[in-house]
This record gives structure tokens, sequence and C-alpha cells, in this order.
């Protein structure tokens, strides 16, 4: 296994050669919104110790990695105690995170979940472990037309999230106009086969229309913030139980979570302030007071600035009692992004789920880059970091950014980074045939 000083150094000379994009490896610059708001490197953050600042505009300045308070129209909610049980996890989690303050008093001795004897599913291996673990996998309208991808698809997964279909730009692509068609196709064919439907994403600085990128003021961007998150809830309401309400908040200098940790600029910080994350899971909450609400980031994996600047975001929401049930981490390994070995994801998720929320790996997928990433390497990835979520029953979940290599985002959002090669990222091949990946995952679900 190569060390992590030689993936860093790897990073950063990829950063430094200009194969990046500007500041977010998942996809940026191809936004699609005129005036885009992620990643122009720098912006004016100013640093010490975790804190932000803002941005252009009238951002807040902030401290100690927490945003501000929690001021406006906000209903205060929970206090960190999950409710509901929509989810996969129906017990055994020892002492148990509910409660006063929500964390776990005996300092997180919950006991591991147990696999299943046998399976022939991944889907199977989830729903027999106790407590059960969904098995999830991003969908495209695209691969629904296949019926190769949507066999294998619906035999191995009971949980989708719509890989584009769900976002602002295909939701709401003119202001106030919304469009269900390609998101409801999606949920339906999940509800057909008996999955569940996580919604992606509701805040997001990614693929957001021009008309939203460009918007002015305070109480403009608040009004639209609210009229989105209240539609898009309220349609799928009764069929969409988890939300990612807000994703991607923070960046780092480095794709691999290395370097000045900050609030990413976006429409919604620069015009409402660091509160807007907090206003958006209220805003959610008033909608539906059962859904999961979850926060959503990449490289945020195992230890690193990033993900410590999270925790400390997270925290004070948890502490201010904003309404979040838990983080989403979405687990994209391997060159620009970071790469996390079994132990590191561990330890981290456990201090996540020390503050009383779940935990869920959302956006799984392993880029090969072209052998950058050796065929073992990622087989040892894929068993350990399953492995990790699997053993922790309050890790709820593992969704596959995909099905198969052949439709992997990763193949042209990479191909220039990683000299053309395809990533070979995800558990089919493009026949649609099991990898030795799948093998790897099977094996950790069921505690081989
Ligand atoms: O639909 C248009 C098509 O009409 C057009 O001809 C074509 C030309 O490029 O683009 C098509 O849209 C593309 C869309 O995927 C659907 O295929 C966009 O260009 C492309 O940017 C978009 O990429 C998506 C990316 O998010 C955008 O940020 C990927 O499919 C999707 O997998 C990826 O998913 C994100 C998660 O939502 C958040 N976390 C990171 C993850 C990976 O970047």
């Amino acid at each position: 296994m190569r060390s992590a000083p030689f993936t860093l150094l790897l990073s950063a000379f990829l950063f430094a050669a200009g194969c990046s994009d500007s500041g977010d490896g998942n996809g940026d610059e191809t936004t699609g919104s005129g005036s885009a708001t992620g990643g122009t490197g720098g912006g004016t953050t100013s640093a010490s110790s975790g804190a932000t600042s803002g941005s252009g505009g009238d951002a807040t300045s902030a401290s100690s990695g927490a945003t501000s308070g929690s001021g406006g129209d906000a209903t205060s909610a929970s206090s960190g105690a999950t409710s509901g049980s929509g989810g996969a996890t129906s017990a055994s989690s020892g002492a148990g995170g509910e409660g006063a303050g929500g964390s776990d008093g005996a300092g997180g001795g919950a006991s591991a979940r147990v696999p299943a004897a046998s399976a022939s599913t991944l889907r199977e291996a989830g729903e027999k472990a106790n407590p059960p673990i969904l098995i999830g996998a991003a969908i495209s309208g695209g691969g629904l037309g296949n019926n190769d991808y949507k066999r294998v698809a619906a035999a191995e997964h009971s949980y989708v999230t719509a890989e584009n279909e769900m976002k602002w730009d295909s939701l709401e692509p003119s202001a106030g106009n919304f469009s269900w068609g390609s998101a409801d196709n999606i949920v339906n064919w999940a509800r057909q086969n008996n999955m569940k439907v996580k919604g992606h994403t509701l805040v997001w600085h990614n693929q957001l229309p021009g008309w939203m990128s460009s918007m002015t003021g305070k109480d403009n961007v608040t009004a639209a913030m609210r009229r989105h998150i209240t539609q898009v809830m309220g349609h799928f309401k009764d069929r969409v139980d988890t939300w990612d309400v807000v994703n991607e908040a923070v960046q780092t200098d480095s794709d691999t979570g290395v370097g000045n940790p900050r609030m990413r600029p976006s429409v919604f910080l620069n015009q409402i302030g660091e509160n807007y994350i907090d206003l958006a899971f209220q805003i959610a909450r008033e909608q539906d007071p059962k859904a999961k609400l979850y926060y959503n980031d990449y490289s945020i994996d195992a230890r690193n600035a990033k993900v410590d600047f999270v925790y400390n975001m997270v925290k004070g929401m948890v502490d201010r009692g904003v309404p979040i049930d838990g983080v989403g981490f979405q687990m994209h390994i391997g060159p620009p992004n970071n790469e996390a070995t079994g132990a590191d994801v561990a330890a981290n998720l456990k201090r996540f789920t020390d503050l009383g929320l779940e935990v869920l790996i959302s956006e799984m997928d392993i880029n090969r880059c072209g052998g950058v990433v050796t065929a073992e390497e990622q087989l040892a990835y894929y068993h350990d970091i399953v492995e990790a979520c699997f053993k922790l029953p309050k890790c709820t979940g593992i969704t596959f950014w995909g099905i198969n290599d052949g439709r992997s985002w990763l193949n042209s959002w990479s191909g220039a980074l990683c000299n053309g090669q395809s990533s070979q990222s995800l558990l089919f091949n493009d026949q649609y045939g099991k990898k030795e990946t799948y093998n790897r995952v099977m094996n950790a679900l069921l505690g081989k």
C-alpha cells in the first residue's frame, strides 16, 4: 500500500500540474450555472484555527469552525435526538444515542452489527444483518432504460439515490416552476421494487440554475431556498424519508481535504451568511417532522483538516439544537479525492456517532485512475471500508455511486486526470457481471 504522505504528494503534484478543477474535486466544472460559485481557489479566507471568513458579499465571519447563532425564523427542534424509525436500524445500539444532549453516554459502547449467515445478493446480506443495513446505488434515468441495469440495480440494492434528477437544476429549472417527471420516474421505480429513497440534494452550490446562483439579497435567497425545500419535500413526502439537506458546504485548498478548511462560497453563503445551513435544516424539519436530515460531503472520510472542520460545524449544530440526524460520508476514494484505510474510516465514523448522529456511506466508488490505485489496493479499500461501516450499528447504509464501471461519472470527469484510463471504480463490469470488488464487499457484509 502506498503511504499517506505519498498520496498527499501525488495530490499536491496533480494540483500543481493544474490537472484538477478549481477547488472541488467533484465535478464543479460542469455546473451549468452562469456564475459558478464553487472553488475559486482562495476566496477571501482568513483562516486561523479553523475559523472561516466568508467570501465576497456580505458574508459573516464566524468563529471556531461553527456557524453562528440561529437567528431568523427558526424552529429549534429536537436537540439532536433522532426520531422515527424510517431508517434501517432497529436496535441494539447499546447505550443508544437518543435523549439528552444526543451523546452516547458510555462513549459508544454500542454492540456490533451481526452479519447474516449467508446471502446471495448484497441486498439480502444487508436485510438479514441485525440491525439491517441499507445497500444503495446512485440510479440515473438513463440507466433505467437498460434492462440489465434495472435487473442488477433492483436485485442487489435496497436503497436509491437519484444521481442527478433531484438536484435543483433538474427540479426547479426556472423560478417557482417545478419539473418532477424524471425524479418521479426514479422514485416510483424504486418503490415498485421495495427500495427506499434518499433525496439528493436540497441545498448545494453546484447544479444550480443560473437564475438561482446569480440571485442577490438575503431576503430573496432565503425565500427561494425556503420555497425550494418546502416544495420538493412536500412533493416527495411519504415517498422519500431521508434528505441530503445541505451538500458540500465546506472546501479546502486540496480535493483530498487538506489545506485551509473554510465555508464554501455560494449564493447561499454569500447572501444569507453561514446561518443558511441551520436555516435549511430548520425549514426541512418544519416540512417533515419524521424525515432523517443529513449533511453530506466528500473527502471527509478519514481524519484530515476538512473533516475536523465539518466535525466542529456539525457539533455546533447539535449543541444549538439544529435538527440534524446524520452525516453522509461520500467515500469517493482515489485521486484526486482522499484515500482512507478501513481503520481511519472506522475511527472517523465513530466520533460522529458519539455526537448522537447516524452516519452513512453515501457515494462510494474507488477510482483506479488508470492504475494509480492498484487492483489489490482497490480490493482492500472496498473490503475494509465497507467493514468499518458494517461494524457500526449507527452506520445505516452504504450507497455505491453507480452500478457498473461503464456508466460511472468518473469516466468523464477524471478522464484527463487519469490519462484517459477507465476508472474501473465499481462492483459490476460493463456487461453487468460481478467483479472481484463485489466479492470483497459481500465478504465484508457477511463478517468475513
Ligand atoms: O444531461 C446533460 C446532457 O443533456 C448534456 O448533453 C451533457 C453534456 O455534457 O450533460 C448532461 O448533464 C451531465 C449530467 O451529469 C448528467 O449526465 C452534466 O454535464 C454533468 O456535469 C453531470 O455530472 C454529475 C455531477 O455530479 C455534477 O456535479 C454526475 O453525473 C454525478 O454523478 C455527480 O454526482 C456528485 C454528487 O451529486 C455529489 N457528490 C459528488 C458527486 C460526483 O461529482
